[in-house]
C-alpha cells in the first residue's frame, strides 16, 4: 500500500498540517486514507477524535510499532493510502518512519533557520536512498525569492523541492484546530486548492 511519511527536524514547521490535509484530500480522491501518529503529543490523534469516525482514519503508534501498525492498516479493507506523521527531533522514529515510506515529504518554512535544520534529514534520506521533498510550507504572499533561496538550500543538501507549496493561510490552521481541514471551511478557497493539489502530485509520485 501506497506509504508516505511526512517528517522534519523542527517542531511547527508544517508535518501535522501536511499530513492530515493529504490524508483528506486522498480520501476526498477517494482513496481512503489512514494517518498514523507516532508523535507522542499525539496532535493528529487528537484531531481524528474531534472528527469522530469521518475518514481519514487516524491511529497511533510507537514508532517501533509502525510496521506492525501499517500491516494493520492494510487489513483495512477501505484504506488505500497511509500516511505517517512524525514527532520533531526524533531520529529513530524519523527513521522508522522512512524505512516504511514509498515517498517522504519533508515540510519546511522557507525562513534560514528551518532550512539550516533540512542538513541532519538530508543524510538520513540519503543512507536510505528514497525519494523525497522538501515541502515550503506557511509561505507568505509574494515571497518568491523566499520560495528560490529555499529550493537553492534544500538542492545544497541534495534535497528536491516539491513543486506544490502551502501558502501562510488562516484556514490552514483554523480547520486544523477544530478536527477538518481547508476544504470543510472553504472548498473554494486557496488552501483547499493547494491541498488537493498536493495529493494530485503525491498520488504521481507513488503510482
Ligand atoms: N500553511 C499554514 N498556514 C497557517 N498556519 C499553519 C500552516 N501550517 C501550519 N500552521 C500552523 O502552525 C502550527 C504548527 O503546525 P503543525 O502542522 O502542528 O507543525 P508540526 O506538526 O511540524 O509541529 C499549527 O498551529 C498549525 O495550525
Ligand atoms: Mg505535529
Amino acid at each position: 500500500m501506497p506509504t508516505i511519511a511526512v517528517i522534519s527536524q523542527k517542531g511547527g514547521s508544517g508535518k501535522t498540517t501536511i499530513a492530515l490535509h493529504l490524508a483528506a484530500s486522498a480520501t476526498q480522491a477517494k482513496q481512503p486514507a489512514c494517518v498514523i501518529d507516532t508523535d507522542p503529543q499525539a496532535t493528529a490523534a487528537a484531531w481524528g477524535d474531534w472528527r469522530g469516525d469521518f475518514y481519514p482514519l487516524v491511529v497511533t503508534s510507537p514508532p517501533a510499532r509502525l510496521a506492525k501498525t501499517i500491516e494493520r492498516a492494510h487489513k483495512q479493507d477501505e484504506v488505500d493510502v497511509v500516511v505517517i506523521d512524525t514527532p520533531p527531533h526524533a531520529e529513530s522514529a524519523m527513521r522508522e518512519a522512512i524505512k516504511a515510506a514509498d515517498l517522504v515529504l519533508i515540510p519546511s518554512r522557507p525562513r534560514a533557520f528551518d532550512l539550516h535544520a533540512l542538513e541532519a534529514v538530508a543524510e538520513m534520506i540519503e543512507f536510505a536512498g528514497k525519494p523525497a521533498y522538501v515541502v515550503l510550507n506557511a509561505v507568505p504572499a509574494g515571497a518568491t525569492r523566499q520560495i528560490e533561496e529555499a529550493k537553492e538550500t534544500a538542492r545544497k543538501f541534495g534535497l528536491k523541492t516539491c513543486p506544490v507549496s502551502f501558502g501562510e493561510r488562516a484556514d490552514f490552521h483554523r480547520s486544523s484546530a477544530k478536527g477538518e481541514v481547508a476544504a470543510e471551511i472553504d472548498a473554494t478557497g486557496k488552501a483547499a486548492a493547494e491541498a488537493k493539489k498536493l495529493w494530485t502530485w503525491v498520488r504521481k509520485q507513488i503510482s
